[in-house]
């Protein structure tokens, strides 16, 4: 899109977003210190290239083409709007779209295993937000939105708003983490209280990517929004912890090489414990008996809810790709308790001879 005279300015602006925050990160030495392999960029590279030179232009002039073919005579309504009316109408759509379908992505298998490549990178940078199944991208709705838009004359409002977004989703995934020093600055504190209830800051989605829900930091099963906090907020999945994770990634995460977590399922994984694997299942491991454990006072502890730990009764992510979540808890005493491993107790996470009814 042409604009201010200059021809593709958006799609000058998105990259030149991208290699800011590329090169902040490289003088902060973020990537010297990086541990990620060679895999971990192909995926990143791999999916950044096909998404912005195929898959974006591709869905576009699809939806353009069938839009111009099926209904001829609509009126390309957007076009006559104010930018002050269109921009917002385009990226609240486009932003509520994402958050479903983000949050599906967590709560069905299927979705999961397209979106699981961008939770297995154990360190966050401005490429993670790059890093999913081809798949995932192909059935993105807010793609398909930004082609009805543009088919519907809201181009300028695609333009703009595809602008505001990579800044947004860039800065959340980077590891230039803006907000940190705000959050103890008594003069930024309610500055950036007020800002994160409207955007997503890199400490929200941070937590999204955290390792586990034990360091009272992370959320993995929340936090799912996109650009605006709002969604997470009226859904009920929004935690502000106002702090980083120090691990992220999966519990449980098999390394495989990138063709399977690009390609799935026209490509699966070797190795048998991975979940891109054919025919893989995560088997029912709770059991009629309370557990009896011991537990340390002020520690916390995350209780399985889903029975297919494989280290009950406590959580081991397991339950990714379902709508099951953990409990958290903080062990209030030193001691032995005992803890419910039947999954219906009333009183989780601890047993309430629930599971006497099941004998
Ligand atoms: S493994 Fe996390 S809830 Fe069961």
């Amino acid at each position: 899109m042409e604009l201010f005279g200059i021809k593709d300015f958006d799609s000058i602006l998105v990259l030149g977003i991208l290699i800011f925050f590329a090169l902040i990160e490289t003088i902060s030495g973020h990537l010297k210190n990086s541990k990620r392999k060679g895999n971990d960029w192909i995926q990143e590279a791999g999916s950044f290239f096909l998404l912005s030179g195929f898959i974006k232009p591709a869905t576009i002039l699809t939806v353009i083409f069938l839009g111009n073919t099926l209904f001829a005579n609509t009126t390309h309504f957007l076009s006559s709007w104010s930018i002050l009316l269109s921009l917002p109408f385009y990226l609240l759509i486009d932003d509520l779209l994402q958050y479903w379908y983000h949050r599906s992505a967590h709560e069905y298998t299927f979705l999961w295993k397209l979106h699981r490549p961008h939770h297995q990178a154990e360190e966050m940078g401005y490429f993670v937000s790059y890093r999913n199944a081809v798949l995932y991208y192909l059935l993105m709705p807010n793609i398909w939105w930004m082609g009805i838009c543009t088919f519907l004359g809201g181009g300028l409002a695609v333009a703009i708003g595809l602008i505001l977004k990579q800044i947004v989703i860039i800065s959340s995934h980077s590891t230039v983490k803006w907000d940190a020093g705000m959050y103890q600055h008594n003069f930024f504190k309610p500055f950036v209280y007020l800002l994160e209830r409207v955007i997503i800051t890199p400490a929200f989605h941070h937590g999204h990517h955290g390792k586990s829900q034990v360091d009272g930091i992370s959320e993995p099963n929340g936090n799912y929004g996109n650009m605006f906090s709002i969604w997470d907020q009226l859904f009920g999945t929004a935690k502000f912890a106002h702090k980083f994770p120090k691990e992220y990634g999966l519990p449980i995460n098999p390394k495989e090489n990138w063709q399977a977590p690009m390609l799935y399922p026209l490509v699966h994984a070797k190795e048998n414990n991975s979940e891109l694997s054919k025919g893989f299942k995560h088997e029912v491991t709770s059991s009629n008996d309370a557990i009896i454990i011991e537990l340390e006072k002020g520690k916390n502890y995350l209780w399985c809810a889903c029975g297919k730990s494989k280290c009950q009764p406590f959580c081991d992510g397991s339950h990714h790709g379902s709508k099951f979540k953990p409990v958290l808890f903080e062990a209030k005493r030193n001691g032995k308790v005992k803890l419910c491993n039947c999954k219906i107790t009333k009183n989780p996470p601890f047993c309430d001879n629930s599971h006497e009814a099941l004998k």
